[in-house]
Formats: structure tokens, C-alpha cells, sequence
């Protein structure tokens, strides 16, 4: 019997990110510097043959869910072409998209007709101008346009809509926010701020927590916290007095580390087994070397064993990853 991906932490590893690209054409301010990053080479960046081999032999060791992102996926050329890729894929239970949406009107049926299972759109906030001073876009307009294109495809369930939850900023939010959740399908999720971002700008108080937002939401609408699914990342809550679900990411005051499935595979080909690891393993370099399938397997076998127990947000001596966010994938 083939034996599946598990750590020295008695995790078994189930989840992959597959981070396409480190470019954005936005410059969200928990993320990227206003002048962006110095950019990966093209050569640098695996390309779509190599992310679906090694996609391929990830799903053999036991990842049924694949989750694809960026930097922001659809700039990359072609991408729903790979996309069909992964699809074909036989072992994968979800596949699933994250995007800040730009793009998304354009490709929403070209995405759908590839196989994306799920979609999850950035939207930090529900105001044109605040969008546009928090991601430096003023795109709001056509994001929820493109959150619309996908909605018409049916068999794309669910939609997701994510906010970076910023102190001083989300609060002006929330009650837009509750509206739209109550008035749509959309189930929106405010994700604690990480200290992954470009400019180091963040501090401890700039989180605005998860039991702050929750608490401000109760006092207008009522919550009913639904059953937590295991190695959800999310506390999902629906409106007590009418339709909407409405979810909070807490990953740091209330780290999930420890019923954490989830692996990365960067846009250069490097596996990081916790968003803010120190040390990666290098997969390009040996599958360029033309590694065969048993020697990757063993490369990956062993990044998984040494998979961090938790992250350090918050602890004494605490350093943030040299990679930020957008060169990750989230
Ligand atoms: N903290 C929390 N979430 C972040 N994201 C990007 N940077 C950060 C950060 N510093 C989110 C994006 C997107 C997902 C890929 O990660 O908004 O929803
Ligand atoms: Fe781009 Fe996403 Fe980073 Fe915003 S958070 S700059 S959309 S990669």
C-alpha cells in the first residue's frame, strides 16, 4: 500500500497551495510594496507541464485538495490551460482558485469549462474608494462584476469572498459587509492580518482580531456558530434571523496550527510546509536534473516529516519568512 504524507507531528498532509506566479497586478498594502517586487524570472518560474507533474505526484502521496494562487493567478499567460491540467488529474477532491478577481470577468467561463471546483475572491472592501486605498486599484467596480461572471456558473460552489481584517480600517466595513452576505450567496470570511507583507508594517495591533469583529457583528445580527469541519481553517457563523453565512480566519489569536493538513509549492518550485517557514526544499533543481518519481517522493517525504509544529506569531524572537506574501501564495 502506498503510504500517505504525514509529519513527525502525527499530521496527515492533505492540502496543497500551488502558488503560479509571485506577480500581481494589484498592491494590496498587507501584501506588496506600492513599487512591487523584484519579479521571479520566466525561467525561474516552473512551468505548467512541471507544476502538473509534480501536482501529480503530490495527489499520489495523498493531496486531495489543490488550491491555485499567486502573487494573482490569471496573470499568468494560459492560465486556464493548466488549469484543465490539474483537473484531469484522477485523486483530486477539490480544486479550488484564489483571486483578487480582476480578471475574473474575463475568464470566468474559460475557468468554469476548465474544472475549478470553487472560487475565493479577495474583496477588502465594499466602498470604491477604500478598495482602492487599500489594494492601490480602483477596481472594485470590476471585481464584483467578475464575482458575478463566476456566479453564473452553477457548478462553481461555493463563492467566497475574503477580507483582510485591518485594525482601523476593516471596522468602517462591517456592516457593509453583513449586508452583503446576508443578501447574497456569497459567504464572506475576514482573515486576521499576517505579518507576511512587503512593506514589514506589521505590528500586533494592527490585527484586528476575529472575536473583535465577531463581537461587533453580534450586537447588530445574532450568530450561530456552524459544526467546524476538521482542518477548516475558518469559524463559520450563519445570521440567526435570516439567510447568509459569515466566517473569521483567525490565524493568529487562535493559531490552527495544530490540526494544520497543508503544504505549499511556490511559483519557483519550492515546498514550504508552513506559510512562515524559515527553510524550504527545493523540487525544481532535481526535476530539472531529471529526478525520477521515487527520488521526488523522498525529497517530499521529508520536507513533510519536518513540518513545523506551529508558527511563532506573537512569541519573543518571532522572525517573518524572507518570502512575503504574493512570492508564498495564500
Ligand atoms: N495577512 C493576511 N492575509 C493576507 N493575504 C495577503 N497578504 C496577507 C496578510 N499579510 C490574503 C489575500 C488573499 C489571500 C491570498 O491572502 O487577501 O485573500
Ligand atoms: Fe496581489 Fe493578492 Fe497580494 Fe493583493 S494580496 S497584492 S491581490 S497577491
Amino acid at each position: 500500500m502506498r503510504e500517505l504524507l504525514h509529519d513527525a507531528h502525527g499530521r496527515r498532509i492533505s492540502d496543497l497551495r500551488v502558488s503560479v506566479t509571485d506577480r500581481c497586478n494589484f498592491r494590496c498594502q498587507y501584501c506588496m510594496p506600492a513599487e512591487g517586487l523584484p519579479w521571479l524570472e520566466r525561467e525561474e518560474v516552473l512551468r505548467f507541464e512541471e507544476i502538473a507533474r509534480l501536482v501529480s505526484l503530490l495527489v499520489g502521496l495523498g493531496i486531495e485538495d489543490v488550491r491555485l494562487t499567486g502573487g494573482e493567478p490569471l496573470v499568468r499567460r494560459g492560465f486556464p490551460a493548466l488549469v484543465a491540467m490539474l483537473a484531469a488529474i484522477d485523486g483530486i477532491r477539490d480544486l479550488a482558485l484564489t483571486t483578487n478577481g480582476y480578471l475574473l470577468e474575463r475568464d470566468a467561463g474559460a475557468l468554469a469549462a476548465a474544472g475549478v471546483g470553487r472560487v475565493n475572491v479577495s474583496v477588502d472592501s465594499l466602498q470604491r474608494d477604500r478598495f482602492f486605498a487599500l489594494t492601490r486599484r480602483d477596481a472594485l467596480p470590476r471585481v464584483l462584476r467578475g464575482i458575478e461572471a463566476v456566479a453564473a456558473h452553477p457548478e462553481v460552489r461555493p463563492i467566497k469572498v475574503n477580507a483582510v481584517a485591518m485594525r482601523d480600517f476593516t471596522e468602517a466595513e462591517i456592516a457593509r459587509f453583513c449586508e452583503f452576505a446576508r443578501s447574497t450567496s456569497f459567504q464572506v470570511r475576514f482573515i486576521e492580518f499576517m505579518p507576511l507583507d512587503g512593506d514589514r508594517a506589521w505590528r500586533p495591533d494592527a490585527v484586528l482580531s476575529g472575536a473583535e469583529l465577531r463581537a461587533a457583528i453580534e450586537a447588530i445580527h445574532p450568530l450561530e456558530e456552524l459544526p467546524r469541519e476538521p482542518a477548516a481553517t475558518a469559524r463559520v457563523f450563519r445570521f440567526a434571523d435570516g439567510e447568509g453565512e459569515i466566517g473569521f480566519v483567525n490565524p493568529v489569536s487562535e493559531p490552527f496550527c495544530a490540526d494544520c493538513n497543508r503544504l505549499r509549492l511556490t511559483a519557483d518550485g519550492k515546498l514550504r510546509t508552513c506559510l512562515f517557514s524559515l527553510h524550504e526544499t527545493d523540487l525544481r533543481g532535481p526535476l530539472r536534473a531529471g529526478a525520477d518519481d521515487g527520488e521526488l517522493a523522498g525529497l517530499i517525504r521529508g520536507a513533510v516529516w519536518r513540518k513545523e509544529l506551529k508558527h511563532r506569531v506573537g512569541e519573543p524572537g518571532f522572525r517573518p519568512p524572507p518570502r512575503t506574501m504574493s512570492a508564498i501564495g495564500g
